[in-house]
């Protein structure tokens, strides 16, 4: 199945998940409730009023979901850490008996040849500290440094790469401008703060690993290409506009300790003046990149959808997913080469990639997911196109291992490379998870 140009020796090839997607047991062994164990409450909030109390019941089945990793012949396994499980109140005491599960965790995938990928913040911040303003608050860089700071000093000797934040443009953006995700709030006035916190957060954490660990640390963006649907002047400026919303917004700070000047036109006087100082640490030299990538974006523009005045609309002439979101191959190359440009030097993790789709119901043992397959293939072919010119690229992680609890959406999404039923828990490989096992084993054997 390896053609003429595998991928390098050495490549980390994994899958990934996220706490409250999975875990669920949300409360249990003295763990203070999330932001979204509260969303889920809040009527509407989510469909068919899901929520992720039992998600794949992760906190209990860990051990046979290990099996399942290793059975897929996977290198690593990308997960998160549930903030309120090791520090219920968010700042101040630990509880020891969420942190052992972190531990057991840890031990349970080395000693079967996996290394884990620990993102510290998969959107679940604690309630305790949402009541304290959550990172509208100036003090949530620090409340976050001193969350991972435990966790270093944990689990340090057993990991090897460590993600500060998962996605800080869609928490901000769905979490604090749109409200359709945890904890629920829209205006004008929070999102730039939030993203600014989030970032001194990122960097406050990132030199506390300097002091502490001795791995390797980064961040996960979630990157598209931005392609305007026409060439009226409109579409392509909205396109430009989508770009630095999406893409520049967090990398440009963290790459270039400035954030790009078109912000200040999309939020207008919602803008603050951020201190200089604060942008000089978000600068702060990173081990690499996770770049998390899903569709394109196709952006015409559109004044009633503010502040951005730009859309994403759904091509119908097109394949996508259950989500609505093109299957667009290409956009990988091209946002991994556009990464080459802008940091030549900085090694890049795909730490998230994966496909929706309404799979069939277990037949026989197997789930038959023919256009995940296809969307794996393609999406590998991309990553290696990228390879070959040049990119820095060091690992691949499939979201997600299972299906899961898709936040907003509930359980209709499915990402799993694994079925997961969720009145049983019984999990079934897709054809899918066996296309990816037999994918790796041929780039070992090459
Ligand atoms: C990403 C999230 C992940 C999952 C996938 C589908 O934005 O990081 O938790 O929801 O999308």
């Amino acid at each position: 199945m390896a053609d003429d140009h595998p991928f390098p020796r050495g490549f980390l090839w994994g899958a990934a998940t996220s706490a409250y997607q999975v875990e669920g047991s949300p409360l249990a062994d003295g763990a203070g409730p999330s932001i979204w164990h509260r969303f889920t409450r809040t009527p509407g909030a989510v469909v068919n009023g899901e929520t992720g109390d039992r998600a794949c019941d992760h906190y209990g089945r860990w051990r046979a979901d290990l099996e399942v990793l290793a059975e897929l012949g996977l290198d690593a396994y990308r997960f998160s850490i549930a903030w309120g499980r090791v520090l219920p109140e968010g700042t101040g005491r630990v509880n020891g008996k969420g942190l052992d599960f972190y531990q057991r965790l840890v031990d349970g995938l080395l000693e079967r040849g996996i290394q884990p990928m620990i993102t510290l913040y998969h959107w679940d911040l604690p309630a305790a500290l949402d009541d304290r303003g959550g990172w509208c608050n100036p003090d949530s860089p620090r409340w976050f440094a001193d969350y991972a700071q435990v966790l270093f000093r944990a689990l340090d000797d057993r990991v090897g790469h460590w993600v500060t934040l998962n996605e800080p443009w869609v928490s901000t953006v769905l979490g604090y401008l749109s409200g359709d995700h945890a904890p629920g709030r829209r205006g004008l006035a929070e999102p730039p703060w939030v993203a600014h916190h989030q970032l001194c957060a990122h960097a406050e954490a990132v030199a506390a690993y300097r002091a502490l660990g001795c791995h390797q640390i980064g961040i996960s963006l979630n990157l598209e290409p931005q392609h305007a649907v026409s060439d009226t002047a409109a579409d392509q400026a909205a396109a430009v506009r989508r770009h630095a919303f999406i893409n520049r917004w967090f990398l440009d700070p963290i790459l270039f300790g400035r954030y790009p000047t078109a912000l200040a036109d999309i939020f207008g006087p919602a803008w603050p003046d951020f201190p200089d100082a604060d942008l000089a640490r978000i600068q702060a030299p990173l081990d690499f990149l996770g770049v998390n990538y899903y569709s394109r974006g196709l952006v015409c523009h559109d004044p009633a959808e503010q502040p951005l005045q730009a859309r994403r609309i759904t091509p119908n002439d097109r394949p996508c997913t259950a989500m609505d979101w093109e299957v667009y191959p290409a956009g990988l190359t091209e946002t991994l080469l556009w990464l080459k440009q802008r940091c030549p030097t900085l090694p890049i993790y795909i730490t998230e990639n994966g496909a929706a789709f309404d799979d069939p119901d277990p037949v026989a043992g197997l789930v038959q997911d023919p256009r995940r397959v296809d969307y794996l293939r393609e999406h590998l072919a991309a990553a290696r196109l990228a390879l070959e010119q040049g990119v820095d690229l060091r690992g691949y992680f499939a979201w997600s291992l299972l299906d899961n609890f898709e936040w907003s959406l509930g359980y209709a999404k499915r990402f799993g490379l694994v079925h997961v039923d969720f009145a049983t828990q019984q999990r079934t490989i897709k054809a899918s998870a066996a296309f990816y096992r037999a994918f790796i084993q041929a780039q070992r054997d090459a």
